[in-house]
């Protein structure tokens, strides 16, 4: 019998627990001749806004070692043109579609969630909260848990479908302190990490090697970052996790199972090989065939201290 992959995230019933992540996957069309669609597990779109927004000037990507910094600045086609264009698409493919939603202010998600909970072909939202709140002089929703807790329960009062992923921003110092705030808020899952905030210098001209000076970090530098923060978020709360930084690989995929994650995403990866997703995927059959575990459950917060 082959193994038993499929997962449970807050009610998103996912055929395996393998994601592609905001940001790096576009809107599903831009990899779909280099992969089957229909083998994810789910795919997470790019940080849709209520309106269409250009993001940052160029230049908006800079490789480092063992990662790349981005400052791509949520550009994105809007709420409108994401339903009428992108969604037709990706609804053709058995898998879960997830929004990733952002805002400057509160109302901005609450709007764009309470348009999102009607629409039938979407099996739930992430919330990107790595977002600076122009009310309150820009401090990111992410790293303060009493601004989180506001932006997770006006959003979660809103939605009467839709599962709530709340995505936690790993610029933080405690990232158990707002794990536990979105828990109590009404998070139904946390996906994390978020990119690091980090910055590069070109030393010939003295410039930032960005135009936005700084940028997030991510790719295989951040994973041991990612799989501590997964292992810390799952021991202290009880909602079900998506974990994500740095995942080249099954062996990273199952890093992060191990540590307590029910679902894994790939980011960065995608730039380099697209088809990384599907790779992950055989690499975890042939693990969960090995180890002789029938069902992919059992391995999620298997750790052995
Ligand atoms: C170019 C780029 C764009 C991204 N855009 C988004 C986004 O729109 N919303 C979001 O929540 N995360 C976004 N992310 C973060 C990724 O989804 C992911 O959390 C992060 O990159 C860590 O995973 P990785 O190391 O596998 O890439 C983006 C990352 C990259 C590299």
């Amino acid at each position: 019998m082959p193994p038993q992959l499929n997962v449970n995230i807050a009610g998103i019933k996912l055929k395996n627990p393998v994601l592609a992540a905001s940001g790096t996957f576009g809107y599903g069309e831009e990899y779909s001749r280099w992969l089957d669609l229909n083998q994810l597990g789910g795919i997470v779109v790019k940080g849709l806004s209520l309106n269409p927004h250009q993001g940052n000037p160029p230049p908006r990507i800079v490789e480092t070692p063992a990662g790349m910094l981005n400052a791509i600045g949520l550009e994105n086609v809007g709420l409108k043109v994401f339903l009428e264009e992108k969604l037709p698409f990706l609804t053709r493919f058995d898998t879960a579609v997830i929004i990733n939603i952002w805002g400057k202010e509160v109302a901005d998600y609450v709007t764009i969630a309470k348009e999102l909970d009607s629409v039938r072909e979407i099996a739930g939202l992430e919330l990107n909260v790595s977002c600076p709140n122009i009310k309150k002089g820009g401090i990111s929703f992410g790293t303060n848990p009493d601004l989180l807790m506001e932006l997770v329960q006006a959003v979660r009062s809103q939605l009467t479908r839709l599962p709530l992923i709340v995505k936690l921003s790993p610029n933080v110092t405690d990232i158990v302190a707002i794990a536990i705030a979105a828990e109590k808020s009404g998070a139904d899952a946390l996906s994390l990490i978020n990119t690091l905030i980090g910055m590069a210098i070109d030393v010939k001209t003295r410039r930032p090697r960005l135009a936005n000076i700084t940028g997030g970090l991510s790719g295989p530098a951040i994973h041991p970052i990612a799989v501590r923060m997964v292992w810390q978020v799952a021991q202290a709360v009880k909602l079900p996790i998506i974990g994500l930084g740095g995942i080249m690989n099954s062996s990273d995929a199952l890093e992060f199972i191990i540590a307590g994650a029910r679902a894994v995403a790939v980011g960065t990866a995608n730039f380099i090989t697209p088809q990384t997703s599907i790779e992950i995927l055989n690499g975890l059959r042939q693990y969960l065939v090995e180890q002789k575990i029938e069902d992919v459950n059992e391995l999620v917060g298997s750790l052995a201290v």
